[in-house]
C-alpha cells in the first residue's frame, strides 16, 4: 500500500531533476522540503519585482551541450557572463586576474610586460615548498595580486589567517593574458530568463510537493509513504550524527532596498581589504539586465560559528573526509535510499554538476529495474 514510487527529500536541483525524470518515465513522486519554498539554494524571492537571489548568487554555467539543452528546456537563458569588480580599498580591479587587472596594478601593456612583472615578484620568495596558503598563493601570482585581491579576502571567508589554512585550499588561480573579464571559461553561461523558481516549478509540475516539512520529525511516517527515498538533506543527519557532525562554512547575508535605479553598476563586487568586514555585495537586477526603478542589493558576510547557519561549503579536510567515510559505508547498505545532492554527497557541485549527478542515477535506476 505504498502511495508512491519514490519519496524525494529535498526539493533543490537534486530532487527536482530526480523528480522529472523519474515522473516523465511515469513514476510518482512526492517530494518533501523544510523550507517554505522549493529550490533549494537556487530559490529566488520577488522583492521589488526583482528576482533575488536568496542564498547567494547563482549563475549557471557549463561546457556541457548536453546539460545546456537540458536546461533550457525549461527556461531561456539570457547572456549574461559573470565579470565580478574586486573592490580594495575603493580601488576597482577586473576580475579574474587578466590585463586589465595588470595595467590597473602596474601599468603593464603587453602579456609579456605583466608577465615579466609577475616573475619578478615571485622570483625572490624562495617558495619551492609551499607551507601554506599564504606560500602557494604568493608562488602562484605573486606579492602585489596576493594582498591585494588575495589575502585578506580569503582571511574573512575563513576566519584564520592565511598563513593558517593549508597550501591546498588554492591549487590553481585563474589568471590570464588578455583583456577579457569573463569570470568562467565555459562554452554556455546565463541566467535563466524568469528566475530559477520558473525551471524547479517546471521540474516539479508532476510530483506532490509538500513544503514546511522535516523528513526528521516523523522519518517512520514517510519513509512508509513510498518504495523508495531520495535523500538529498545532511548525510551526518540521517545517521544520527553518530560519527560526529561534518562541518562546514557558511555566510550570512544582509538585504537591502535602496531607491536608486543602479546602486553599485555591476551584479556582483567582491570586497578583497581587511577594513571592509563583508566579502561581496551582489545587486540583483544585473544578473537580469532589470530596469525596475528601485535596486535589491545584498551583503555577503562570511560567519565562523555555523552552529546554527546554513551549511554551504563542505571543509574537505582530513578530519571531515574521515567521518564522511564511515558515513558512506553506513549509506552503501542502505539499499532502498539513493543520497545525492551536495549535503547528502558532502560534496560542493555547481548546478550543473548536480543535474548532471541526478541524471545519472536516475538513468541507473530506471536500468536496474
Ligand atoms: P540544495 O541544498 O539546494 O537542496 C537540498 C534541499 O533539501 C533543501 O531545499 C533543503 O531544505 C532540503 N532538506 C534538507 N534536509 C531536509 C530534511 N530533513 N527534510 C526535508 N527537506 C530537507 N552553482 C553554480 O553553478 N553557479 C553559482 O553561481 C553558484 N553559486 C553558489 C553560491 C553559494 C553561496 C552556494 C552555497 C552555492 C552556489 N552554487 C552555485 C551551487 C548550487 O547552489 C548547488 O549546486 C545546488 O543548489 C545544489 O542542489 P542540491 O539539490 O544538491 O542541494
Amino acid at each position: 500500500n505504498k502511495q508512491y514510487d519514490y519519496l524525494i527529500v529535498g526539493s533543490g536541483l537534486f530532487g527536482a531533476t530526480f523528480a522529472h525524470e523519474m515522473t516523465k518515465a511515469g513514476k510518482k513522486c512526492l517530494v518533501i522540503d523544510k523550507r517554505d519554498h522549493s529550490g533549494g539554494n537556487i530559490h529566488c524571492k520577488k522583492i521589488e519585482d526583482i528576482n533575488v537571489h536568496w542564498y547567494g548568487a547563482h549563475i549557471f554555467h557549463t561546457n556541457d551541450k548536453t546539460l545546456w539543452d537540458y536546461v533550457n528546456q525549461f527556461a531561456e537563458f539570457n547572456r549574461y557572463t559573470n565579470s565580478p569588480i574586486a573592490n580594495y580599498k575603493q580601488t576597482f580591479y577586473n576580475l579574474p586576474f587578466n590585463m586589465n587587472t595588470f595595467y590597473k596594478l602596474w601599468g603593464s601593456k603587453t602579456p609579456s610586460e605583466a608577465k615579466a612583472e609577475i616573475a619578478r615578484q615571485i622570483e625572490h620568495l624562495n617558495l619551492d615548498e609551499p607551507q601554506n596558503l599564504e606560500e602557494q598563493a604568493l608562488k602562484l601570482v605573486g606579492t602585489d595580486i596576493y594582498e591585494k585581491l588575495i589575502k585578506h579576502y580569503t582571511e574573512k571567508q575563513w576566519g584564520k589567517k592565511a598563513t593558517e589554512l593549508p597550501a591546498f585550499i588554492i591549487k590553481r588561480l585563474p589568471i590570464r593574458f588578455t583583456f577579457d573579464n569573463n569570470y568562467f571559461n565555459d562554452k554556455y553561461q546565463g541566467i535563466p530568463i524568469g528566475g530559477y523558481n520558473k525551471i524547479i516549478d517546471c521540474m516539479l509540475k508532476n510530483s506532490d510537493v509538500k513544503l514546511d516539512t522535516d523528513f526528521f520529525e516523523d522519518r517512520a511516517f514517510w519513509s512508509s509513504q513510498a518504495k523508495k527515498i531520495v535523500f538529498t538533506g545532511k548525510i551526518d543527519n540521517y545517521f544520527d550524527f553518530k560519527f560526529g557532525e561534518l562541518e562546514y562554512r557558511s555566510l550570512r547575508y544582509e538585504l537591502e532596498v535602496h531607491d536608486t535605479e543602479n546602486f553599485q553598476g555591476n551584479a556582483v563586487m567582491n570586497f578583497t581589504d581587511a577594513e571592509t568586514p563583508y566579502t561581496r555585495v551582489y545587486e540583483h537586477k544585473h544578473f537580469e539586465f532589470g530596469t525596475q526603478p528601485k535596486t535589491v542589493i545584498t551583503r555577503e558576510y562570511p560567519i565562523t560559528d555555523t552552529k546554527n547557519a546554513e551549511p554551504y561549503y563542505p571543509i574537505n579536510d582530513e578530519r571531515n573526509m574521515s567521518v564522511l567515510k564511515q558515513y558512506q559505508q553506513l549509506a552503501e547498505l542502505e539499499s532502498n535510499v539513493i543520497f545525492g545532492g551536495r549535503l547528502a554527497e558532502y560534496r560542493y557541485y555547481d548546478m550543473h554538476q548536480v543535474i548532471a549527478s541526478a541524471l545519472k542515477k536516475t538513468k541507473s535506476e530506471l536500468e536496474t529495474e
